[in-house]
């Protein structure tokens, strides 16, 4: 079946009509014609593959990558990067109405972390929406040294060793491994420098828990339980957006909500005279407090509870920083930060489809000033969001 691509859904998909009903096209690039193949058929559209391109997008490049086929680790390898931006900035448009600025990263060779699968010996991602390991032996999203750790693996095959590989990496080139599971090959990973520290179902094997992480003039300490940005340059991009916004403010009290080791939360410090973060993790409420330390900063206080736990304390708040999961604010948070009412509300979002959905429940307080993109997750269909709003 011959079919022209007429558009890009929210996830990058190729969006293509057959007769009255829509399909989404895998990989799909709006311009194209295919050749598709129907994998399900639902009430109202369907998800196909495509068999063969009949008419090329000129925006269509060869993967750098051999496991892309199957692999479910990013989606936009075989488009061209500037694509990928105007995919990105067109979506935010649609959502929100504008797009202020798109900050870039680096294309390839971003992340400082990996969490890998492990079936019978085999390491990998998960095929998209299944729990189908494709096994690989780098990445291209990955640190340079974390693919190093990666390769390693090869020396010591155990087809008994099932779990999960935790890899993190920091700008000095300090690598975390964590492995879970059981591993027969453990004690050889110790010999080797590259990995300065090694964590084996929770109990130290070599180094420490922990490694400290510089961004601009500040030193953080993440342990390896603790939520960190993946991407150094995004978290970067984060820090000159909020200059830019608080520079000129006056400040008194601030919120910095799922703040983790509290990297936001010391940064606001310096604009406000004094700053309350909260946090669900212990370990990283733990760094939040040595992290306080390692800059010299007084004027913040950390909460290790859930938000929707202590929320309903908070009164005459400034600014109020939101930073949570994936799948956004609860309700009671959304109630809770109508009735602080602060001047300013700042979300920064890993997905603007819940964005999208939290702002609508905050549109009768908070205007939307203003919606900068911060390509954290490049050649994926996610970027983050930072959305500055302004009370009524
Ligand atoms: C996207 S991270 C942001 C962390 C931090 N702002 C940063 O930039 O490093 C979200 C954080 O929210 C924490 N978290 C998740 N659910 C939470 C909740 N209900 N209450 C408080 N913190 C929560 C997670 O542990 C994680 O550290």
């Amino acid at each position: 079946m011959e079919f022209k691509i007429i558009d890009f859904d929210d996830l990058g998909n190729g969006i293509a009509r057959i007769n009255e009903k829509v399909s989404f096209v895998k990989r799909g690039i709006k311009g194209e014609v295919v050749d598709i193949e129907i994998l399900n058929e639902k009430k109202n559209y369907s998800n196909s593959i495509i068999k063969n391109i009949i008419v090329k997008s000129p925006d269509r490049i060869n993967p750098i990558c051999p496991f892309y086929d199957n692999c479910g680790g990013c989606q936009f390898l075989h488009l061209k990067e500037e694509c990928e931006k105007e995919f990105k900035i067109n979506k935010a448009r649609k959502f929100f109405s504008k797009c202020d600025n798109f900050y870039e990263t680096t294309n390839l060779n971003y992340r400082n972390k990996v969490k890998l699968h492990v079936k019978n010996g085999n390491i990998g991602y998960y095929k998209e929406k299944t729990n189908d390991l494709v096994s690989i032996s780098n990445c291209y999203l990955l640190n340079n040294n974390i693919n190093r750790v990666i390769k390693l693996f090869s020396n010591y095959f155990d087809p008994n060793f099932n779990g999960l590989i935790t890899i993190r990496e920091n700008s000095q080139g300090e690598i975390i491994l964590v492995i879970d599971g059981c591993f027969k090959y453990i004690n050889n990973l110790k010999n080797y420098d590259l990995i300065t520290n090694l964590i084996y179902n929770n109990q130290v094997i070599k180094g420490k828990t922990y490694f400290i992480e510089n961004i601009f003039d500040y030193k953080f300490k993440v342990s390896f339980n603790s939520f960190f940005q993946v991407n150094r340059l995004g978290l970067e991009r984060i820090y000159l957006v909020l200059t830019n916004f608080l520079k000129d403010k006056n400040i008194s009290t601030s919120l910095d909500l799922y703040s983790g080791t509290s990297v936001l939360g010391i940064h606001l410090a310096k604009y406000s005279k004094k700053v309350i973060s909260v946090e669900i993790n212990s370990s990283a409420t733990k760094d939040a407090l040595v992290n306080l330390n390692l800059n010299n900063i007084t004027n913040l206080e950390v909460i290790n509870d859930k938000v929707e736990n202590v929320i309903d304390r908070f009164n005459l708040i400034d600014l109020v920083i939101v930073d949570p999961v994936r799948s956004g604010l609860d309700k009671k948070t959304i109630e809770n930060l109508k009735r602080i009412n602060s001047k300013y509300l700042i979300y920064i979002a890993c997905s603007m489809d819940s964005l999208k959905r939290d702002l609508s429940y905050l549109s009768d307080t908070y205007n939307l000033d203003n919606l900068y993109l911060v390509d954290m997750f490049p050649r994926t269909n996610n970027v983050e969001s930072v959305a500055i709003l302004r009370l009524k």
